[in-house]
């Protein structure tokens, strides 16, 4: 089966040909424009301004998608699209060139919660152990080679923890099998991203501020500022990141000059060590409550490697073995492979006239469709 997969949430216009076989599932093509430019201009997305350059990018991101893949229209089985959560402007131009090429095409219209379509990177066949790989090449006396984490099966198998930190979400969700889950907890204010990409502003670093911080951090010491890690003490699995925020900015005013620039690799290093602590710890808490072996990670934050050699260290701590699971670092921020796979396992279509973009869907009141 081959999907045209289509991803228009947010600040990126995604489309992708992905084919499934008995085995894997195969990448065809994976396009992505981003407006990243313009984003980093103004320190964040602008709505209004992401769904103009929505508007630009679709159609020759569709086009140039199928070009890559070298298969035509009437190679393509069903067309997968993200109706939500994400800016409405957005959504709206991915889901009526979906509806629209639909009804053209005389093809099935298979919509994806975007939330649950991060997690189906996992699914992916050169997903396996991509980002350790990568960590064990750039270090030379690593204590993390590949079979130090033999306990990734592949593909994943339920049941399993999903781990969803983006920019605008975090989310620990219980799968039991595809299109059967349970969401555990998440964040009560900022997401694990949003909060990546606050406290680099705060920094006067530019956005997005994940990728920075983690670059920046790596010539820091992380003992220098002390952070708050909120909530971890309770048992739920919840997170709250803004608290991090304010002690971010509470701290760069009682410096009383102008940041350093050790102060801000110090800084960096505090804060990424803050929120990978915070999340590694509530995600082997629920693993271990709910006896699950299986971890999966997603979300444009599974992209940053000091959270999987985190999760990685203190899992192999824990008496119990677990697997953990991330996908290439392309596949872990917004793209329409994840969509695409999605759909194959989840492959419930609707009627092209019936779908709305849904901007506030959520994995806690809303199953997949
Ligand atoms: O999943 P994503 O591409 O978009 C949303 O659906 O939100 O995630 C974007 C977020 C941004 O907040 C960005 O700062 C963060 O992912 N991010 C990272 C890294 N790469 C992207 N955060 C930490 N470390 C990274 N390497
Ligand atoms: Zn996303």
């Amino acid at each position: 089966m081959i999907i045209l997969g289509i991803e228009t949430s947010c600040d990126e216009t995604a489309a992708a040909v992905v084919q499934s076989t008995d085995k894997s599932i195969n990448i065809l093509s994976n396009v992505v424009a981003s407006s990243l430019e313009l984003q980093s201009k103004y320190g964040g997305v602008i709505p209004e301004q992401a769904a103009r350059e929505q508007i630009k990018s679709i159609i020759p991101v569709i086009q140039e998608a199928l070009h890559k893949s070298q298969k035509s229209i009437e190679d393509i089985d069903a067309l997968a699209v993200t109706y939500g959560p994400g800016l409405i402007g957005s959504l709206l131009v991915g889901v009526e060139t979906a509806k629209t090429l639909s009804l053209i095409w005389n093809k099935p219209l298979i919509p994806i919660n975007h939330l649950l379509g991060h997690f189906y990177a996992n699914w992916v066949e050169h997903r396996a152990n991509t980002q350790q790989k990568a960590v064990d090449q750039s270090k030379n006396n690593s204590d993390m080679s590949t079979d130090t984490n033999p306990f990734v099966q592949s593909p994943p198998k339920f049941p399993l923890l999903g781990l969803l930190v983006s920019g605008g979400h975090s989310d620990l969700v219980l799968f039991r099998n595809h299109n059967d889950y349970e969401y555990l907890g998440g964040t009560r204010d900022d997401a694990a991203g949003e909060c990546f990409d606050k406290c680099a502003r705060i920094l006067g670093l530019p956005y997005p501020g994940g990728p920075v911080v983690s670059k920046l951090a790596k010539q820091g010491r992380a003992e220098r500022f002390k952070l708050p890690k909120l909530m971890t003490k309770d048992k739920d699995f919840d997170f709250s990141f803004s608290g991090l925020k304010t002690a971010v900015n509470l701290l760069v005013q009682n410096l009383g000059h102008k940041i350093t620039s050790q102060e801000t690799k110090d800084l960096c290093a505090s804060i990424e060590n803050t929120i990978v602590e915070v999340l590694v710890r509530k995600t082997l808490a629920a693993a271990k409550e709910y006896n699950i072996d299986q971890i999966i990670i997603a979300g444009g934050v599974a992209a940053n490697q000091t959270l999987y050699e985190t999760l990685l260290k203190q899992s192999k701590q824990s008496p119990s073995r677990v697997g953990i699971f991330v996908p290439p670092a392309n596949l872990c921020t917004d793209n329409a492979v994840m969509i695409a796979t999605a759909a194959f396992f989840n492959n419930f279509p609707v009627d092209p006239l019936k779908l709305q973009a849904n901007p506030s869907l959520s994995l806690s009141n809303n199953r997949l469709t």
